[in-house]
C-alpha cells in the first residue's frame, strides 16, 4: 500500500514523481524520512512511500526510487535485488544505484576500500565457524574480546561481543547461527562504549551534517532502536579528513553516503562502514538537512546517465 506525502498541496505542482522505498512493518523502527517531503515539494516534487517487496507497482510511474528504510531485506537479500533490479530496468532512475548496492551488500567492499588506503577496524573474513575459530581470532587480534557479525546485516543483527572463554553450548549457539553465513570478526573497539560512533552525512558528494551515536549502558550496539543515545556533533577536523578520504576514494556524488567511523585505542579514526544503500540519515538533528538532500536529488535528477558517474570501485 503506498502512502504519498501530504505536503503537494493545491496551491503547488507536482511535476515530479519520487518514490521512497520502506517496509511493509516499521513497529519500532525510527523513522524520519518525511521531513525531506516539504522541501521536496518545494523543489515540484511528490512523494510516496512504498514496501519495497509491494507487488505490481508501475515503477515507470516515478523519476526516481530512493531506497529508504528497508530494514527486513538482510535475510532475503536476493528477494531484495530481484525488486531492485525491476525498478532499475524501469525508467525511473535508482538512487543509490544498482550497482553500488550491489557492491555495499556485502562487508566485503571494506576490504576494497582497505586496498586503497582507508583505514578500517582490523578485520579477518570467514566462512565456516569452527570449534577453534574464537580462540583463533582472538590469538591474531590479541584481544579479550572480539565481535563477531554476518557479512550481509543491518540493525546490528546477529552480532555479537565474544570473550575469549565461551562455554561449550555458548559457542554452539554463534557457531549454529552462521552455519550458512558468512561472517567477520573484529577486535571489540573499546572507544564504541566510552566515546562513540559516528556517522558522517555527505548528499550528492557534499558533506551535509554529523551525529554521534553512543549505546545504552551494558550495551554496545550504538542503534537507536538498541537503545542507543543519538546527538548532534561538531565533527573534529581529524574525522572530517577521514570521511572526506572515504568520499574521495569513492569518488562518486552519490544521493546519500553515510560514513560510520570509530577511533582505534591510539585514537586514529577507522571506518567501522559505508552505509550507502538505506541509512538511517538522522535529519531531525540537522533542521537544514532535509533541505540539502531535497537539492541533491533534485540536482542528481537532472543527471543525464547516472551509471557513467560510478566509478569502477562499484563492480
Ligand atoms: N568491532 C566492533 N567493536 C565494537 N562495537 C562494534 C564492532 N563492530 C560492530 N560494533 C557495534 O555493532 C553495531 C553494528 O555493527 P555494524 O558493523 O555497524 O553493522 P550493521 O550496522 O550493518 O549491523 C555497531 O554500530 C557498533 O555499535
Ligand atoms: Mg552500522
Amino acid at each position: 500500500m503506498a502512502l504519498k506525502s501530504p505536503s503537494c498541496g493545491s496551491n503547488m505542482t507536482c511535476r515530479k514523481q519520487c518514490a521512497y522505498l520502506t517496509m511493509e512493518n516499521t513497529t519500532g523502527f525510527c523513522i524520519y524520512d518525511d521531513l525531506t517531503f516539504e522541501p521536496l515539494a518545494q523543489l515540484g516534487w511528490q512523494v510516496d512511500e512504498i514496501p519495497w517487496n509491494t507487488p505490481g507497482i508501475r515503477w515507470n510511474n516515478y523519476d526516481v526510487v530512493v531506497i529508504r528504510s528497508t530494514w527486513d531485506y538482510q535475510n532475503r537479500a536476493g528477494e531484495f535485488i530481484r525488486a531492485l533490479e525491476e525498478i532499475d530496468q524501469s525508467r525511473a532512475r535508482l538512487e543509490n544505484p544498482l550497482r553500488v548496492v550491489r557492491w555495499n551488500m556485502e562487508k566485503s567492499y571494506l576490504r576494497d576500500l582497505q586496498v586503497h588506503g582507508i583505514p578500517i577496524v582490523p578485520t579477518q573474513w570467514f566462512h565456516n565457524f569452527h570449534d577453534e575459530t574464537l580462540s583463533h581470532v582472538h590469538r591474531l587480534f590479541q584481544a579479550d574480546e572480539v565481535i563477531v557479525k554476518p557479512i550481509i546485516g543491518a540493525n546490528a543483527d546477529a552480532t555479537f561481543r565474544l570473550p575469549s572463554r565461551l562455554p561449550h553450548e555458548a559457542i554452539e549457539q554463534v557457531q549454529a547461527i552462521f552455519k550458512d553465513r558468512p561472517f567477520l570478526t573484529q577486535p571489540f573497539v573499546q572507544s564504541v562504549v566510552e566515546e562513540g560512533e559516528y556517522s558522517l552525512f555527505y548528499f550528492g558528494g557534499e558533506y551535509s551534517h554529523a551525529v554521534l551515536k553512543r549505546p545504552k549502558p551494558g550495551d554496545f550496539r550504538v542503534q537507536e532502536e538498541h537503545g542507543g543515545q543519538i546527538r548532534p556533533v561538531e565533527i573534529a577536523p581529524d574525522l572530517l579528513a577521514a570521511g572526506r578520504k572515504v568520499i574521495h576514494t569513492i569518488g562518486s556524488d552519490l544521493l546519500y553516503t553515510r560514513v560510520d567511523l570509530v577511533r582505534s585505542p591510539a585514537g586514529q579514526p577507522w571506518l567501522m562502514e559505508l552505509e550507502l544503500i538505506e541509512p538511517s540519515l538522522y535529519f531531525p538533528f540537522d533542521p537544514d538537512s532535509p533541505t540539502r538532500f531535497a537539492r541533491a536529488l533534485d540536482r542528481l535528477s537532472h543527471h543525464p546517465d547516472h551509471d557513467r558517474r560510478l566509478p569502477c570501485l562499484f563492480t
